[in-house]
């Protein structure tokens, strides 16, 4: 069964005090309302209608649908020019919603829902078609949050919003999470009859409970297996203490599989990382959008990696960056190197300190072990970069590209200007600066003749 959803996302979110809208605010490195987007992508949505108002744009242009996982998502946008309510927020969305297909409807400031809870919850829907499906959860302090109201039979009747409630009603902890899931045909009459008496002035998406009941139907509910999935954030303090849960439950799943994390508590995990056995992670690190990590792979303390694979046992020492780049198997890199985008170092290559490193392909055994900075080069077998050597890439206009063959090794504190071609086996003199190519096996050097003056008076400070 097709199912479409509706996240709202159109609050300003005050209490944040910050210029951005709400739900752009990032959780894990993705914003808030894209956490609820492929939650329900991974549930089986095939739309998601996002109600959007304050900084309306910037929400549009931070989230994408697209495929995740062999799903496939589609986005669509409505304006909801003034904040009258919740109700009146799904109303917006109304031109888009298919009648016969279920509606399931999300807050875009409750990130962390799993596919999972929102599957359980279309199938209580599926039990109750005519009636509404609620998500709820008992908490030990319900402050703030719409209270359930239910009968004596247990039975929910309505939604009491806490402004709205009364003191006996206030020590109800079952609270309203804001999710739900009902018939599209019956949430449009709904929401059609829905007014705004009450103490904010707001048309209130909750009022809909009531008013299914009335009309003869049942509400029916589903609670999460964990706090987390329902907690809304209004504030940037909410938002640190929640991106910290989350992070804490990441490494939790890390290790469960066998990841060792020295300190499960400073580990930053912001897009997917796939680990194989025997993997160490040390403190402080930030892993970012796609990382694999090899079998006996180590990162030591402070290391940042984005979209890069590492091969088995290599080791990424402290301090280093490695972005959008392959490390194969049985290398070492840093302590404080920076690997850019386009870099492919094979087996056994060597990348010390002060390294940077763009486009470049370093072969299987080469090292560069201190000080240099090599870009848009491929660079051969045991080949060894000295101390200090620069690939002069850029002419103020356009890059180029240096070569290095198999062998050579280039001494320290050497400029190649590229384009440029050094040979196999060739060395080059340290200090040397080469702007033409470098037949194989020759040696390469560019010194002025080396000058002495005996007994020179150093001049003294007057
Ligand atoms: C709402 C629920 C409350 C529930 C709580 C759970 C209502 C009336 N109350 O209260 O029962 O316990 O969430 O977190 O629904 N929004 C719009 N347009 C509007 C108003 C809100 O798009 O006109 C969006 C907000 O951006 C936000 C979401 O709806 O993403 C919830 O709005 P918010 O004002 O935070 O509702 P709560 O007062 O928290
Ligand atoms: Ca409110």
């Amino acid at each position: 069964m097709e199912i479409q959803t509706i996240i709202l996302a159109a609050g300003k979110g005050s209490r944040m005090k910050s210029d951005l809208p709400k739900v752009v605010h990032q959780l894990a490195g993705k914003p808030l309302v894209q956490h609820v987007i492929d939650s329900c992508q991974l549930m089986g949505a095939t739309h998601a209608h996002l109600v959007v108002g304050h900084g309306a744009d910037l929400v549009k242009h931070s989230v994408k649908g697209g495929a995740v996982e062999g799903k496939h998502i589609e986005l669509s946008f409505s304006l909801q020019e003034e904040q009258l309510g919740t109700g009146h927020a799904v109303k917006m969305a109304f031109d888009n919603l298919k009648d016969d297909s279920p509606t399931l409807i999300l807050y875009g400031d409750v990130p962390l829902i799993h596919h999972e809870t929102l599957a359980e919850l279309v199938d209580v829907y599926n039990n109750n078609p005519t009636g509404i499906a609620l998500m709820t959860c008992d908490l030990d302090d319900p402050t703030g949050y719409g209270r359930i109201v239910r009968n004596d039979n247990g039975e929910v009747t309505g939604i009491v919003e806490h402004k709205d409630s009364t003191e006996a009603q206030k020590s109800i902890n079952e609270i309203n999470t804001g999710i739900l899931c009902c018939n599209s045909t019956s949430l449009k009459d709904w929401i059609g009859r829905l007014k705004n008496d009450n103490a904010q002035g707001e048309f209130y998406l909750t009022d809909i409970i009531a008013m299914a009941v009335d009309d003869g139907n049942k509400v029916e509910t589903a609670q999460p297996n964990n706090l987390y999935e329902i907690e809304g954030i209004n504030t940037l303090k909410q938002l640190a203490d929640l991106e910290r849960v989350w992070q804490r439950t990441l490494a939790d799943q890390l290790m469960d599989k066998g990841v060792t994390l020295r300190d499960p508590n400073r580990f930053d995990l912001r897009g997917k990382l796939t680990c194989e056995a025997g993997v160490i992670i040390d403190i402080n690190c930030i892993i970012e959008g796609d990382v694999v990590l090899k079998k006996n792979v180590r990162i030591d303390s402070n290391v940042t990696l984005i979209n890069s694979t590492i091969g088995e046992n290599s080791h990424v020492k402290a301090n280093t960056i490695i972005e959008d780049s392959l490390v194969e198997s049985n290398c070492g890199v840093g302590p404080f190197a920076r690997i850019r985008p386009g870099t492919h170092l094979h087996n056994k290559a060597q990348v010390g300190n002060f390294v940077e490193i763009k486009k470049v392909t370093l072969g299987e055994g080469s090292k560069a072990g201190h000080l240099s900075y090599l870009g848009d080069a491929e660079i051969g077998k045991n080949v060894n970069i000295g101390a200090g050597t620069i690939t002069c890439n850029y002419d103020g206009a356009n890059k180029h590209k240096t070569i290095i063959k198999d062998g050579a090794f280039i001494g320290s504190d050497s400029q190649l200007v590229a384009p440029i071609i050094i040979g196999a086996n060739v060395t080059i003199g340290a200090g040397t600066t080469v702007a033409s190519d470098v037949n194989d096996n020759a040696l390469c050097i560019s010194r002025v003749k080396q000058k002495h003056i005996d007994g020179w008076n150093r001049p003294v400070k007057k």
